[in-house]
């Protein structure tokens, strides 16, 4: 899933610099080229290294710092390059990378113009805060990605517009209240990797976001599901937590969830529910590494199961078999187990595989015993 895009730096030696980054999601990008290469800045008593300029451009605003695709007009790509401040943004920027850089203050100065603004990339900077003038004026941002920064809690006034915002990697430990609730267009919200704990995913926080599709919530500090969860949600995403139980009604409002991830976690069979997982939309269950003895109930229509690492003993496949198996019609579609991968290794299961697990489960492409 990772591209690498080298950049080729010629200065007195030659030394060639090789950046990872992630890939973008899917909109159009334009080539890149070769960054043109000035004499570095004069030396600051710092342990930055030296800003990397951009090639000449044919936009008499585009930042030195920056390069901007001449058959692009609306983007302005300044990732890599070392910087500490944010240049003036041009009015007509609509795409803006700024990723793999060391900023650390995101100021009005920078944006004053730039109200077209629809996708910002900051991702693995060193930001600790960002001001309400700057997004208050971005009212056409739909993408903000602040991944792998300094921020320590959710930044407010956030523009009504956004459909994503990616706050991953930061140390967030606080939800301000009533930040997300104009967000009704937001599908994608990744607080993973935070310093969440169930006080600020508790109570509403999260009910003003209508078409909420990705929650993803992993690896911060919570005890408990998160309350609230938007009813729209496919997939939520709870690994590494402390989460011990689940309550038992939990998903019956979230028809649509189809991802849900649990990994990591402290659940046990006393905190699990028999029928908790026997949910008809669910399609993908994660719950490795937890305290389990047993497999739970799940639906038909589940086709990844991964219950590796638990302390499973038995696997009983007449018990967990959706249909009574002599009565399972393998030519309708609707009427058998759709179960096609299944992961149980790490725990007390030893091979064979049973054979009433065999009989009932004939979709299973690959099992990990
Ligand atoms: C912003 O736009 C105004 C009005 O179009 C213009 O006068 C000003 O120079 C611009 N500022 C920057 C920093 O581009
Ligand atoms: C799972 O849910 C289905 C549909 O809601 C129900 O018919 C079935 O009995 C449940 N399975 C178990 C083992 O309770
Ligand atoms: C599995 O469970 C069924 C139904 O509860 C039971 O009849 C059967 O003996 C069990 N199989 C094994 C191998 O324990």
């Amino acid at each position: 899933m990772r591209t690498c895009v080298r950049y080729f730096l010629l200065l007195s030696l030659a030394i060639a610099v090789v950046q990872c980054q992630r890939r973008r999601p899917t909109k159009p990008t334009p080539p890149q080229r070769k960054p043109h290469i000035q004499k570095p800045e004069p030396k600051e008593p710092t342990d930055f290294p030296p800003v990397i300029f951009g090639p000449p451009s044919i936009f008499p605003d585009c930042p030195k710092e920056c390069f901007c695709p001449p058959d692009f007009p609306t983007a302005i790509h300044c990732e890599n390059r070392n910087l500490r401040k944010i240049p003036v943004i041009p009015a007509r920027t609509q795409h803006l990378y700024l990723q793999n850089n060391f900023i650390d203050e995101v100021t009005e100065d920078s944006f004053k113009n730039a109200s077209e603004l629809r996708w910002l990339n900051l991702d693995n900077n060193r930001i600790k805060k960002v001001e309400r003038s700057v997004l208050e004026k971005l009212s056409s941002l739909l993408f903000l990605y602040l991944g792998k920064n300094n921020l320590q809690e959710v930044p407010g006034f956030l523009p009504p517009n956004l459909e994503q915002l990616r706050l991953c990697k930061n140390q967030i430990s606080k939800i301000p209240s009533g930040v997300f609730n104009k967000l009704e267009h937001l599908s994608m919200l990744d607080l993973n990797h935070n310093k969440l704990t169930d006080g600020d995913v508790g109570k509403n926080i999260f009910k003003g976001l209508k078409n909420l599709v990705q929650l993803n919530l992993a690896h911060n500090s919570l005890k408990k599901m998160p309350t609230n969860v938007p009813l729209n949600i496919n997939q939520l995403f709870l690994d590494r937590n402390n989460i011990e139980d689940i309550p038992s009604d939990y998903f019956k409002s979230l028809s649509k969830l189809a991802f849900l991830r649990l990994n990591n976690n402290l659940l046990t069979d006393k905190g699990v529910p028999k029928n908790i997982f026997n949910i008809s939309s669910l399609l993908d269950l994660h719950l490795a590494h937890n305290k389990l003895h047993n497999v739970p109930i799940f639906s038909h229509k589940l086709e990844h199961l991964y219950i590796n690492h638990n302390s499973i003993a038995k696997i009983n496949g007449t018990e967990i078999c959706p249909f009574p198996v002599m009565a399972i019609d393998w030519d309708k579609e609707d009427e058998q187990p759709h179960l096609r991968f299944l992961r149980m290794d790490g725990n007390a299961i030893s091979p064979p595989i049973p054979l009433d697990l065999i009989m009932c489960f004939r979709n299973l492409k690959s099992i990990v015993i």
